[in-house]
This record gives structure tokens, C-alpha cells and sequence, in this order.
């Protein structure tokens, strides 16, 4: 089976969205929750998480989103739950993404999207090592 790396991102924890989120991916068939903590995030962390997208116009506010409170940072591990994960969460633009996503029920800002996940196995096994270097 798989892992990915999830995030649930600051406005997500902040309008109370934890349980909602988490519910949606603990009732997928198989799949488990392998860590969990809530966690500050550092410029550092950061960095390494999103450097694909350094020197685009939207990185700097990202950064500073994604310091502006805490995030839950989990591991999930089940059947195929990378490709899994992408269609649970929806598009990264909340309202090109279809109701019943996790984005398209509850976002509508591009940058406040509530929810990453892992976006390959290749991406998966960076972000596991960035976010939790004993587990893997
Ligand atoms: P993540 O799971 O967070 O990596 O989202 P994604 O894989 O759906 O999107 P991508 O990796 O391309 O971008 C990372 C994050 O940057 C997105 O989730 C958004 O929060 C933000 N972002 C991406 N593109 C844009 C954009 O065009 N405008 C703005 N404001 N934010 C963007
Ligand atoms: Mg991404």
C-alpha cells in the first residue's frame, strides 16, 4: 500500500474544519492514519516542502499563510491513497473544484485551500521525510 502527506492547512484549523476533514479520510475504505500532530510550521520546513514553486508570484504570500497558525500534519497509509487523496481534496482552486471535494465544499480562495496532499509516490517519500524524518 501507499503513503502520502497531508496537511491540513491553517484555515482549515482555524474554522474548526479538523474533524470534517479527518472524517472524510478516515471513512475511506482501508485506509489509516499512520501519524498526526498539530504542528507550527518554520520558514525552513517550508522551504523544503514548497521549493517547486520558489520565484512564483504566489510563494511569498504562501509562505506567510502557511505560518499564520498552527496545521495538522498526518500521515495516511492505505490502497492507492495518493491518487486517493488528490480527488478527495479537489482542484487547488477551490471553485473549479466539484462539491463533494474537501476544496469544493468548503473553499473558494486559491492560496486558503484547506487541504494538501502529496501529489505523486516520488513527492510522497520527499514530504515523509521532511515532515517526519524517524518514520521512514
Ligand atoms: P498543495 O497540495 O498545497 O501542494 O496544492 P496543489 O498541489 O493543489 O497546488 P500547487 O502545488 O500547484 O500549489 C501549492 C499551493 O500554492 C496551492 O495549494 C495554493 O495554496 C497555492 N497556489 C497555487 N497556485 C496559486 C495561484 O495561482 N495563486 C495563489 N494565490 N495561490 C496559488
Ligand atoms: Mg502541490
Amino acid at each position: 500500500s501507499q503513503r502520502s502527506l497531508v496537511l491540513l492547512k491553517p484555515d482549515a484549523v482555524r474554522r474548526g474544519l479538523i474533524g470534517e476533514i479527518i472524517g472524510r479520510i478516515e471513512r475511506k475504505a482501508g485506509w489509516t492514519i499512520a501519524a498526526l500532530e498539530l504542528r507550527e510550521l518554520d520558514q525552513d520546513t517550508l522551504e523544503q516542502h514548497y521549493g517547486e514553486h520558489k520565484g512564483k508570484p504566489f510563494y511569498e504570500p504562501l509562505m506567510g499563510f502557511m505560518q499564520s497558525g498552527p496545521v495538522v500534519v498526518m500521515v495516511v497509509e492505505g490502497e492507492r491513497v495518493i491518487e486517493g487523496l488528490r480527488t478527495l481534496a479537489g482542484p487547488t482552486d477551490p471553485i473549479a473544484a466539484a462539491p463533494g471535494s474537501i476544496r469544493g465544499d468548503f473553499g473558494t480562495i486559491v492560496r486558503e485551500n484547506l487541504i494538501h496532499a502529496s501529489d505523486s509516490e516520488e513527492s510522497a517519500l520527499r514530504e515523509l521525510k521532511i515532515f517526519f524524518p524517524g518514520l521512514v
